[in-house]
């Protein structure tokens, strides 16, 4: 389970902070549907039965995708599934790293998922033509080795699929690629490296009931959004996502995109998200959240229980409890030099809360747009660097 700790806010000079009654806005509207998605029981279902063909036939997996189409992925992977080997997540297209794996895979036992909404980036079907060609260069069927999570209706992939006969998964057209993490974009493969895909449904589910809760205070996206908003009125134009726990730098790649992609609109609007890491970053980052310009909001995450908690001898006590003891000394640090900061609190890491936690900042970055007034769902930057990347080819 979530919870947010917003006790901090108060805490420090009035304009640098919230007060209760800052915090306590109306909603006005429920941003667009975005979270149908979950009640998507048919893909799920179909996810299921793909994976259990999938985990008898192949031995390796390698996504081919970028943006929204990787980092989600990504983000269960290093969360859930950190010891995972089974599953090459390919985001660049770095010709040293597509070489390397290119000479470590087993192509007869490989199957390739090349996810991509639009079904046209540059970068991702590149890495999909160098792959094809080096199967068939094999005598490997294609139809049996590749596997589509694309638009339903349109773009390369999809014609391609139609002509060769290959398999494939819906991406809504409704729904863009930073929002997509439940879809087969990432569910097919977190399928695929034992993830359950069900609790993390389930996860998302219960904060869908309070993203669309009218009581601001039940409204844990909402409330997200506001503290967000008013802080950047007040200068906060940084956002630091710091968790005190490593299995959570995907989930903080991911919201980077999120946060960057959806607000940074209209030439003017935008807050910069930063990614750092507890403990490790208060011997990097900390000076200057404590010490530079007081133009950031951190957001620690802090993990209650760890998977595993050995003890450090001749102290008496654990690691995990020194992170918190180091958290909570970073945030005292912070909270007296009146840098803005706030806390989610989450259980344990699960499939369960980080369904929470993807649906709560999805939520969060939809209001946010609304907050704005600008279209958190579309990325007009990101569409005009592709067409001038094609024209270029
Ligand atoms: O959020 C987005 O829409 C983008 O970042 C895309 O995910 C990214 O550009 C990749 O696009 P596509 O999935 O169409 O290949």
């Amino acid at each position: 389970m979530i919870t947010l700790n917003l006790t901090n806010l108060q805490k420090i000079a009035p304009e640098h902070g919230l007060s209760e009654a800052e915090l306590d806005k109306k909603i006005d509207k429920i941003p667009r549907d975005f979270y149908p998605a979950i009640d998507e029981t048919a893909q799920i279902q179909k996810i299921n039965e793909f994976a259990a063909k999938a985990a008898a036939k192949f031995e390796h997996f390698v996504l081919l995708g970028i943006g929204g189409s990787a980092l989600g992925t990504s983000c269960l992977q290093k969360a859930l599934k950190p010891d995972d080997e089974k599953l090459t997540i390919l985001d660049n297209i770095d010709p040293d790293v597509i070489s390397r794996l290119d000479k470590k895979i087993d192509y007869a036992k490989t199957l390739f998922l090349v996810v991509s909404k639009s079904g046209e980036t540059t970068e991702t079907i590149s890495q999909y033509t160098y792959f094809r060609a080096k199967l068939e260069k094999k005598s490997l069927p294609p139809k049996e080795h590749f596997i589509f999570v694309t638009n339903p209706e349109k773009g390369f992939l999809r014609e391609t699929a139609k002509k060769d006969s290959i398999e494939t998964f819906d991406i809504p057209q409704n729904i863009s690629g930073r929002f997509s993490i439940f879809t087969p974009t990432a569910l097919l493969p977190a399928k695929l490296i034992g993830i359950d895909i069900e609790k993390l449904i389930a996860g998302a589910k219960s904060i869908k009931t309070r993203f669309l809760s009218p009581e601001t205070k039940e409204n844990l996206p909402f409330t997200l959004a506001t503290i967000r908003h008013s802080l950047f009125k007040k200068g906060k134009t940084i956002n630091v996502l710091m968790p005190y726990a490593q299995a959570l730098t995907g989930l903080s790649d991911w919201y980077r995109q999120l946060l960057a992609e959806s607000i940074g609109k209209n030439l003017s609007t935008g807050i910069t998200p930063v990614s750092a890491l507890g403990a490790t970053d208060q011997h990097s980052q900390l000076q200057l959240y404590n010490d530079g310009p007081n133009d950031k909001l951190i957001v620690f995450i802090e993990r209650e229980k760890f998977a595993t908690d050995p003890e450090i001898p001749e102290k008496a006590i654990t690691f995990g409890r020194l992170m918190q003891i180091e958290k909570s000394a970073t945030e005292i640090s912070l909270t007296k030099n009146n840098r803005p900061n706030i806390t989610i609190k989450v259980d344990s890491i699960s499939e369960e809360t980080l369904g929470e936690m993807l649906m709560m900042f999805m939520g969060e970055i939809a209001f946010l747009g609304e907050l704005f007034g600008v279209n958190a769902f579309d990325q007009p930057g990101v569409e005009l660097a592709k067409k001038l990347i094609k024209e270029s080819l």
